[in-house]
């Protein structure tokens, strides 16, 4: 399962990329507006595309499919590498058959059930995203959508990959590799809580001491 990083968030993003394991960002129009307003969002977008290349979603603010398409046009004139973020509707379906027919890249998003990331699949989606905390937080097992989605997707060999979205805590993470979630889209603070351990610092600030004390005893036994 690879990490993308779900943020726009500059100095968060330019801190995940250094780390080497992160193969791409989601950004949504939430997102984009926590940041500074002074700063233009294509300007944002592609500065965070230099930092960490692969894979990064811009999502269309249309709700019409024609607008829709309009928009992802626009945006692949200033971004051509853009996978054009479409959200689940109706509208985003018919829109989303458009572009596939073009081989353009589409992140179907706002996804909660099987059945529509089934009609995504089918609408020619690059990739499905599942949005597991918002799931959890009406009190429905995002685990188990998960776990059918990627049922399905074996039994019917569909090729889109799952992103498992609206990720709010490592055990979300797991779960999703565990049930074969090809991408995890992961909010800044949940990857720095899924790289560190209390007992890896314990277990580095003891080796570090010992090497201290190590070379204070050689330094000893030379003068001696
Ligand atoms: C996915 O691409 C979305 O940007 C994101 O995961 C939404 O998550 P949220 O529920 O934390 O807003």
């Amino acid at each position: 399962m690879q990490f993308y990083v779900d943020s726009a968030n500059i100095d968060h993003i330019r801190h995940a990329a250094a780390l080497g394991f992160i193969s791409g960002v989601t950004t949504n129009p939430s997102l984009l507006a926590k940041e500074d307003p002074h700063i233009d969002p294509k300007i944002r977008i592609l500065e965070i595309h230099k930092l960490v290349g692969g894979h990064l979603s811009v999502e269309v603010i249309s709700t019409d499919f024609k607008g829709m398409v309009k928009e992802a046009e626009d945006i692949l004139d200033w971004f051509p590498e853009a996978t054009i973020k479409i959200p689940t509707i109706p509208e985003g379906l018919a829109a989303c058959k458009i572009l596939s027919k073009q081989n353009i890249p589409t992140n179907l998003t706002l996804i909660f059930s099987p059945t529509q990331a089934m009609a995504a699949e089918n609408a020619g989606a690059t990739y499905v995203s599942l949005f597991m905390g918002r799931l959890d937080d009406i009190s429905f097992d995002s685990i188990n959508v998960l776990k059918d989605i990627c049922e399905i997707w074996d039994v019917q060999g569909y090729e889109s990959q799952i992103i498992a979205a609206s990720i709010r805590n490592p055990i979300h993470l797991i779960e999703a590799a565990k049930a074969g979630a090809h991408i995890a889209t992961v909010p800044y603070n949940v990857l720095m809580q899924s790289i560190r351990h209390p007992l890896t610092d314990i277990g580095l600030k003891q080796f570090l001491d010992d090497y201290d004390r190590l070379q204070t005893e050689r330094q000893k036994a030379i003068i001696l």
